[in-house]
């Protein structure tokens, strides 16, 4: 079976990009990183693809429509035949046109149990809530922000004293676990999407 070509993008400290590369690196995930994309010319995950030997790419989003912006990301994923866009801390809501680029092709993990605390800083939103129960959610991306078919989910406790940084560390570790196993899924060929549900083959 041919590697899908994975691109990344993400525009703040890359720590879910890292773990993804990981697997990708030690041949868990049977994937090529093709291209580490930010609109964000420090993003601390740019630099630290640079040393892992990945393709990395600034394109900037100031001065541009959301749609000009987007039909030239999906001209680089092309350019590059990209069969798979992960969104790892990537603070753009995109338009239409990318994700109708990439249908059932784009993935992105989100701090929460969704479909509760959809959009941002979802942790606070929690610890508003009062929820006693937390957690990271893997989907598709459709055109309903926050709202795509659920590929994994995994839950953490909310302990009382938590703050939003001591909770969004404890969902990271999480984060880190199902976003590499999602993207090994989808590589494997193993997801299956019908209706809002996904179907993980075995
Ligand atoms: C992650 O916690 C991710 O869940 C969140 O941004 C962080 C990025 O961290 N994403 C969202 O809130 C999306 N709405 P990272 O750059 O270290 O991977």
């Amino acid at each position: 079976m041919n590697k899908t070509k994975i691109a990344i993008l993400l525009s703040g400290r890359g720590l879910n990009f890292v773990a993804i590369a990981r697997k990708v690196m030690d041949g868990t995930i049977k994937g090529d990183i093709a291209l580490v994309a930010s609109n964000k010319a420090d993003a601390r995950g740019l630099k630290k693809a640079k040393p892992l030997g990945f393709e990395t790419l600034f394109i900037p989003h100031i001065g541009k429509t959301r749609e000009a912006f987007d039909e030239e990301i999906v001209g680089e994923l092309r350019r590059r035949s990209v069969g798979l866009v992960c969104l790892a801390g990537f603070m753009r809501i995109l338009s239409p046109v990318f994700i109708r680029a990439f249908p059932m092709r784009i993935m992105n993990i989100h701090p929460a149990l969704l479909p509760a605390f959809r959009g941002t800083n979802a942790w606070r939103q929690a610890l508003d809530a009062g929820v006693k129960v937390s957690g990271a959610t893997v989907h598709f991306v459709t055109e309903d922000l926050d709202a795509g078919p659920i590929i994994l989910q995994k839950s953490v406790p909310v302990r009382d004293g938590d703050t939003v940084e001591t909770l969004s560390a404890r969902i990271l570790r999480v984060e880190r676990q199902i976003y590499p196993e999602a993207v090994r899924l989808f590589c494997g060929g193993k997801l299956e999407v019908r209706e809002r549900r996904v179907y993980v083959r075995k």
